[in-house]
């Protein structure tokens, strides 16, 4: 179902932010939404501006895949920020982020969300949501393209991702209608971000904690051609995950693919 004039304005009307959402466009078919507004940056676009796809041709995922984006079931959004903030912290946004997408993921499922560092969503230990930030800073063209997508009504995945996709929908039983989760995942945002830049990351420490499951279990990060293997142990001040290798060694890791041993 392609969103109307009536949804963007039924969204608008729910939101209570100061940035995020201060637009929202919407489309029917787009490439990607972050690409559509890396396309924009030039542009006098504002800040908090969303777009919204009701499917994409190229939706991107992280570490160079696709993200698939069947029409009318899933929410594919970019949202732009401007933080005038040092890049080494712009990361820690992805975090506040993921976090803002569980809580709205979780206020419409029957069985708990997670998350999965750096920013999956994870529900019933398959993947239904994840969130791709991009960081453009040139002169006056910078900002940051948050994307999300979300796994709503879809019934079945293709291969391969049969196996490790879910849809709200399949989990809970029953269609879900998109539009609020777009409405809270938005206000939560909003909040978060305006949080973030007042006192940062560290208020996000013990909540992240308390919304992913990874903590405490044995995993393994990819990153490149390496890979560690030990037990999650938190996320630090900078948002790196921290493992304690078999070896007895603490690392901090700043990016990477994880697997869950069990
Ligand atoms: C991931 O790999 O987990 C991140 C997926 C991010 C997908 C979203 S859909 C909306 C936005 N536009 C894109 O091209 N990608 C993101």
């Amino acid at each position: 179902m392609t969103y109307s004039t009536e949804d963007t304005q039924w969204i608008q009307s729910q939101l209570n932010t100061s940035v995020v959402g201060s637009q929202i466009e919407a489309y029917d078919s787009i490439d990607s939404t972050n690409d559509h507004l890396k396309g924009s940056l030039a542009g006098d676009i504002a800040e908090g501006t969303v777009i919204l796809a009701d499917t994409q041709t190229h939706g991107k995922g992280r570490l160079g895949r696709d993200w698939y984006s069947e029409k009318g079931v899933g929410i594919y959004l970019s949202v732009l920020l401007k933080p005038a903030l040092p890049s080494k912290l712009i990361p820690q946004i992805t975090l506040i982020a993921g976090l803002a997408a569980v809580e709205a993921v979780n206020g419409f499922s029957q069985a708990r969300a997670f998350l999965k560092w750096p920013n999956d969503i994870f529900l019933n230990h398959k993947k239904v949501g994840g969130i791709l930030s991009e960081n453009h800073q040139e002169e006056e063209h910078s900002g940051v393209i948050l994307g999300i997508g979300l796994n709503i009504n879809h019934t079945g995945f293709p291969e391969p991702l049969k196996t490790i996709a879910t849809s709200l929908a399949i989990e809970n039983g029953a269609p879900v209608d998109r539009l609020p989760i777009i409405a809270s995942f938005l206000n939560r945002l909003d909040r978060h971000y305006q949080a973030f830049l007042a006192s940062g990351l560290q208020p996000f420490l013990i909540p992240w904690t308390q919304n992913s499951e990874m903590f405490d279990k044995r995993i393994t990060v990819t990153r490149g051609p390496q890979t560690y293997t030990g037990t999650a142990q938190k996320i630090d001040s900078e948002g790196r995950l921290v493992v304690l290798l078999e070896s007895g060694e603490e690392i901090a890791l700043d990016s990477g693919e994880v697997t869950l041993k069990e």
